[in-house]
């Protein structure tokens, strides 16, 4: 039942997520900096592999010079031509626009968040690594069109006798693992005149998964507070992540979206017990690998507000406000 609730919650604020930002379509992004006046512009989303245009702009009479500065590199001129690599999810770009005349100059920066098509999946029936046991790693996302090649820990990998590449190398196949194939993988992938793009990478490891909930130990009821259930596997490749409510569910209104378990306590005065399940991405009991995080809260007494007499028509309000509170509560459900 909590598995569903999470999925529909996740579901929703994706859904929601992409509508406000427009990631539904590609669109075009351009961010102004207020203080400097300067605008830069290009067309989102930013793909790794592909090659995108970024335009800064500002007004300066007569003209202006514009200098760029992306990850310690400085190119010159008003256009920026970026094709990134894949090896970072997202990438600080500053801008400085220079008065030829006064010599004046003001600087803006953005974060460019990078997409990446690609990812280093598990070969269908593979649930995680075990040591003698066959395993296969596929590069997501490529397809018979892309030349694919496979890095482990940042060097190019060469087939030995233990490994094998199929369907045009994007199938990388352990006849049977032993711990030095422990490591982080990660595939490239290119088409014809296309740009070399690294994918998300996999951390092929034999060893114990840990988990444990960030957070505080103890809350104020009737405020809202972040846990943040912290693991070491790749979250949708080898693990899932649930949270189960030991003792009993949690009164008050709460949001769980993956990782991420906000809570507004409504009960003064009590514990409540938080467990974070990381399971293995299929459910199959002869195949099982999980394991589990654990975090007793306790909720303290109401803050203390200066009393005054409650009048009758007070009360009413008082109830009243209870129901708007439980209605912003079920908002809380669907924001991020
Ligand atoms: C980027 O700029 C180059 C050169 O000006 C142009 O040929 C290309 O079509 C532009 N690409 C996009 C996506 O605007
Ligand atoms: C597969 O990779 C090998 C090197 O590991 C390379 O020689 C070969 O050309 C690749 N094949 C394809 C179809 O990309
Ligand atoms: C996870 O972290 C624990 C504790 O730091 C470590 O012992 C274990 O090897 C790690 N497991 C993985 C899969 O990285
Ligand atoms: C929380 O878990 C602890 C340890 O498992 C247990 O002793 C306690 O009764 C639980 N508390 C509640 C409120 O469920
Ligand atoms: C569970 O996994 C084992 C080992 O990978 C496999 O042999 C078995 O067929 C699987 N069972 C089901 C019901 O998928």
């Amino acid at each position: 039942m909590q598995g569903t609730m999470q999925f529909d919650f996740e579901r929703l604020s994706i859904l929601l997520v992409l509508a406000l930002t427009g990631y539904l379509s590609p669109s075009c992004a351009s961010e102004t900096n207020d203080h400097s006046g300067i605008t830069i512009s290009y067309l989102d989303p930013v793909t790794a592999g592909v090659r995108t245009n970024f335009t800064c702009s500002s007004t300066c009479i007569p003209q202006c010079t514009y200098v760029w500065v992306l990850k310690d590199r400085t190119v010159e001129g008003s256009m920026l031509f970026w094709i990134p690599d894949g090896l970072e999810s997202s990438v600080d770009l500053q801008c400085t626009a220079v008065n030829t005349e006064s010599g004046q100059s003001e600087t803006s920066t953005v974060t460019v968040e990078v997409e990446n098509p690609f990812s280093v999946q598990l070969g269908s029936g593979y649930f995680f690594p075990t040591v003698n046991q066959p395993f296969t790693l596929i590069c997501g996302g490529a397809n018979r069109e892309h030349e694919v090649a496979w890095y482990k820990d940042g060097q190019a990998l060469t087939p030995d006798s233990r490994t094998e590449l199929l369907a045009g190398n994007a199938t990388l196949r352990f006849s049977s693992l032993l711990p030095s194939d422990g490591g982080f993988y990660r595939c490239t992938a290119s088409r014809l005149n296309e740009n070399v793009a690294f994918s998300l990478g996999y951390l092929l490891n034999f060893e114990p998964w840990a988990v444990s909930i960030s957070g505080p130990d103890t809350v104020q009821p009737d405020s809202q507070t972040t846990f943040i259930c912290l693991v070491n596997c790749t979250i949708r490749v080898d693990c899932l992540i649930s949270w189960q409510f030991k003792g009993g569910f949690p009164s008050g209104s709460l949001s769980i979206r993956g990782r991420i378990f906000k809570w507004t306590p409504f009960t003064p005065r009590m514990f409540q017990n938080l467990t974070c399940v990381v399971e293995s991405v299929e459910e199959n009991e002869t195949a099982e690998r999980s394991a589990e995080g654990f975090k007793t809260v306790e909720v303290l007494d109401m803050p203390v507000y200066p009393t005054a007499p409650v009048s009758g028509s007070d009360v009413v309000k008082l109830s009243t406000m209870l129901v708007m509170v439980c209605c912003l509560g079920l908002q809380f459900l669907f924001d991020s």
